[in-house]
């Protein structure tokens, strides 16, 4: 049989932001953890940690949230910004408030600009976080960009080239790839992560980006049903997805 970590009940919950330590005995106590449908008590008790302990343990009559590393893909909203701290609309008030109390807590993989929307991942496994931002993966992002004025035509040599330098950079940018959609719009596709980058690439044709939606992350899409601000957790196979495309074998 599969050899499962064992954690204290009290330490585990409060871990998982329900509350501090003495809170957990005082529901307990109270008898509203459930255990394999029966009151636990004693949230001393050390438990194995087993992947399906949220189907098993119930607080408040609600089954336990997702234990570590999970994966979150929001949708996220314009004027929202990825941060921890801002003052502001902030990414993290779109999950359950005890979330943001969680122990590692869940940070978003990389970051969108406050008025840029789309797909947005979030995660408490900094592992995974890392992997998907290290510029020798290659995880290729998809932006649909709406631009101020028509494209002239030179953009897509240009930006696939791996020659253009962003001003203020000591490295030019790896090639990226640009599917025209119309005079003022298209999906642009880079591998990298710089500071505003997709911005910054049509700025330096002498265009303005308008809007800007990330569609695509790896083999992942944001699905058409996910209104702005809705999420979802990803299960294994989605999470996969993630390296399915665009990652290279590392140098
Ligand atoms: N490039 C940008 O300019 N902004 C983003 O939010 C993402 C990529």
């Amino acid at each position: 049989m599969a050899k499962f970590p064992t954690s204290r009940v009290d330490k585990l919950l409060s871990a998982m932001g329900y509350g501090s330590r003495s809170e957990m005995s005082r529901l307990a106590t109270a008898g509203r953890i459930t255990l394999d449908a029966a009151a636990l008590r004693d949230v001393t008790k050390r438990i194995p940690v087993t992947p399906d302990l949220p189907t098993r343990m119930t607080i408040d009559g609600e089954a336990l949230d997702p234990l570590a590393g999970l994966v979150i893909l929001l949708n996220k909203p314009l004027g929202m910004t990825c941060s921890h701290q801002e003052v502001g609309p902030l990414i993290y008030d779109l999950l359950p408030p005890r979330w943001k109390r969680r122990d590692p807590a869940i940070s978003s993989i990389g970051r969108l600009d406050k008025q840029t929307s789309g797909l947005l991942l979030l995660t408490d496994d900094g592992d995974l976080l890392h992997r998907v931002i290290s510029p020798r993966r290659h995880v290729k992002k998809t932006y649909r960009a709406k631009l101020a004025r028509p494209l002239n035509g030179t953009e897509g040599d240009l930006f696939a080239s791996g020659r253009l330098m962003l001003e203020g950079e000591a490295k030019p940018l790896a090639p990226a790839e640009l599917d025209v959609v119309s005079e003022t719009e298209a999906l642009l596709t880079v591998t990298e992560g710089r500071y505003h980058q997709v911005r910054r690439m049509f700025a330096a044709t002498g265009n303005h980006v308008a809007a800007l939606h990330r569609e695509r992350l790896g083999g992942l899409s944001l699905p058409q049903s996910m209104a702005p601000g809705q999420w979802k957790l990803l299960g294994k196979e989605e999470i996969a997805l993630i390296f399915h495309q665009g990652e290279r074998p590392l140098a």
